[in-house]
């Protein structure tokens, strides 16, 4: 069978709106090329800032390339100033939002409760959410990894309908691994996404089974083909390697001689 990956570029906060325009232009072109030959086997997709949104979606056109926001609100609408809802981000045309990434979890107070309601809220705007979650070195050392992992997805998981299920996407993004140059090895990313398929049948039933678990923490066009090889890895979120057109496009290249 054809095995579908879905490669997502996490620009974060580093890529300005002139920027947007000189990072996007090349993936369009490498997309358009592309799919041509092989219509359906990767997915490209793209994360920039709130900012950038609509420019984003607007240089990619009819070319298919998702894009999507970093974050929403757990809120639907109303007086909360700075706050960019779910609503506001489909506005833009965008169709994903990236929900419960670990520098929102450690950095800005996101508990599972308040991704748990992000999640809600990314449904009822039309948006697909992408799940981040993943363990911190303390959590691997102590043995809770599982514990964790199950906490950042049971009350989502369960909370679900079984369309939903079919649109949920994860990302398994090990804390230690986020940013470091170092990704976690094949065995480590092999054991924590059976853990997690495990978790997910628990809390989600057969329906669950078919969610998609990406990969995410210093995936680089050197490491990209041999986490690709791993069976339940269904693509990668990636943060420094994205920022430039070049290894990105390496790295979903990896993706298409998989797939093909
Ligand atoms: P990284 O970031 O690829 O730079 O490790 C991944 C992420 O934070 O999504």
């Amino acid at each position: 069978m054809t095995r579908r990956f879905f490669i997502a570029g996490n620009w974060k906060m580093n890529i300005t709106l002139p920027e947007s325009h000189v990072l996007i232009s090349p993936i369009t072109e490498f997309a358009r090329r592309t799919t041509r030959l092989s219509p359906t086997s990767v997915t490209i997709a793209v994360f920039p800032s709130f900012v950038c949104l609509h420019t984003v979606v607007q240089a990619v056109g009819e070319c298919d390339v998702v894009v999507g926001a970093q974050d929403c609100s757990e809120h639907a609408k109303g007086a909360f100033t700075g706050e960019v809802s779910a609503h506001l981000v489909a506005s833009t045309g965008a169709t994903h939002v990236l929900v419960g990434h670990s520098e929102r979890r450690t950095l800005f107070g996101d508990t599972s409760a308040v991704v748990s309601n992000k999640v809600r809220q990314a449904f009822d705007a039309g948006l697909t959410p992408i799940l981040c979650i993943g363990e911190t070195t303390e959590d691997r050392i102590s043995g809770t990894t599982e514990a964790v992992l199950d906490d950042q997805l049971s009350s989502v998981v369960s909370a679900c309908t079984p369309q939903q299920k079919e649109r949920l996407i994860i990302a398994y993004e090990p804390v230690w691994a986020i940013g470091t140059g170092t990704a976690a090895d094949v065995p480590t990313i092999a054991d924590t996404h059976a853990i997690i398929r495990a978790i997910l049948r628990r809390h989600g039933g057969e329906a669950a089974s078919g969610i998609r678990i990406l990969y995410g923490g210093s995936v680089t066009p050197a490491n990209a083909s041999e986490i690709f090889r791993i069976a339940d890895v269904d693509g990668a979120l990636i943060g420094g390697a994205s920022l430039k057109a070049e290894t990105f496009l390496d790295i979903v290249q990896s993706a298409m001689d998989l797939a093909e």
